[in-house]
């Protein structure tokens, strides 16, 4: 594995420590590499309204959307269990408004050391809601709706 995606993977495990998650226990981090090299780190955040709970995936894109950045390279997801969680529907849609390149690196509590499964977002969410792309208005990976 690339040394890069060691170090995301480790980054994403260091966030699953601080995410907040009193009521499912479960604990997942995410760290999302941009193109400028910056890593936003995201974990899931819960709440007592249960259906306002976010995960962490979305809380990085959030993160690293509130600093002007809107292109990335990878996410590594790290989540409790021994094996790696994919990531929900929601965020595997919330994720490809910037791209369906975007490699996906996923492990468990083990971090790289244990099993590490890597995929890229298109594989993940293939024949996904793509709105606007016939009318040449913004379209996911091309947010500004240059093409
Ligand atoms: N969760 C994530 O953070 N990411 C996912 O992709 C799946 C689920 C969180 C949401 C909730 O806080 C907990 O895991 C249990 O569903």
């Amino acid at each position: 594995m690339k040394e890069t995606y060691r170090q995301l993977l480790a980054a994403a495990c260091e966030a699953r420590l601080r995410s907040y998650s009193p009521y499912s226990n479960f604990r997942v981090g995410a760290a999302l590499l941009a193109d400028s090299g910056v890593v936003y780190q995201g974990t899931n955040v819960e709440n007592a309204s249960i259906g306002l709970s976010i995960c962490a995936e979305r809380t990085a894109v959030c993160r690293a959307v509130a600093e002007g950045e809107t292109s990335f390279t990878a996410i590594a997801i790290c989540a409790d269990g021994t094996l790696p969680t994919p990531p929900c529907g929601a965020c595997r849609q919330f994720l490809l408004e910037f791209g369906r390149d975007l490699t996906v690196l996923l492990a468990g509590d083990g971090g790289p050391a244990g099993e590490v499964r890597q995929y890229t977002l298109g594989e993940l969410i293939p024949h996904a809601f793509e709105t606007y792309v016939d009318n040449g208005a913004a379209a996911p990976g091309d947010p500004k709706g240059t093409s």
